[in-house]
């Protein structure tokens, strides 16, 4: 298994839960392959939008959403331990 990528919809909306891309897989264009079936299923769906949260620092990640055209909505302070860390939230229109 290269990753997996794991989503709730609850319509009009779908939530992204987690995306892992295996480490020995990374910067091959899996983890922007998992995403585009997310957006696929949730314009299959006539969904609304797209929401996701993920830890400041975690470049990778926010730049793959970014790319695929999440804008960030707001932030949760210090959502996150071990260690410490706000939450960005990230939300994609499909409207
Ligand atoms: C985030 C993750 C899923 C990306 O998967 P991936 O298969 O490596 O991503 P892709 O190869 O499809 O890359 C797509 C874009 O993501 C960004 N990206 C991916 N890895 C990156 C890195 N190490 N540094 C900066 N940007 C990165 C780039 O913008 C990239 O586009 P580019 O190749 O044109 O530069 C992967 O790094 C991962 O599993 N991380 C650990 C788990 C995790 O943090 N999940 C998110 C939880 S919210």
């Amino acid at each position: 298994m290269l990753g997996f990528l794991v989503a709730l919809h609850l319509a009009p909306e779908w939530e992204l839960e987690n995306i892992v891309v295996a480490p020995s897989a990374r910067r091959r264009g899996v983890g922007r392959q998992l995403m585009d079936a997310l957006l696929s299923a949730a314009r299959e769906t006539d969904s609304d939008s797209v929401f996701l949260e993920v830890r400041e620092s975690n470049v990778a990640a926010r730049s793959l959403y970014e790319k695929a055209g999440f804008e960030q909505e707001g932030r949760r302070k210090s959502y996150y331990t071990n260690p410490m860390e706000d939450a960005v939230l990230y939300r994609l229109s499909l409207a």
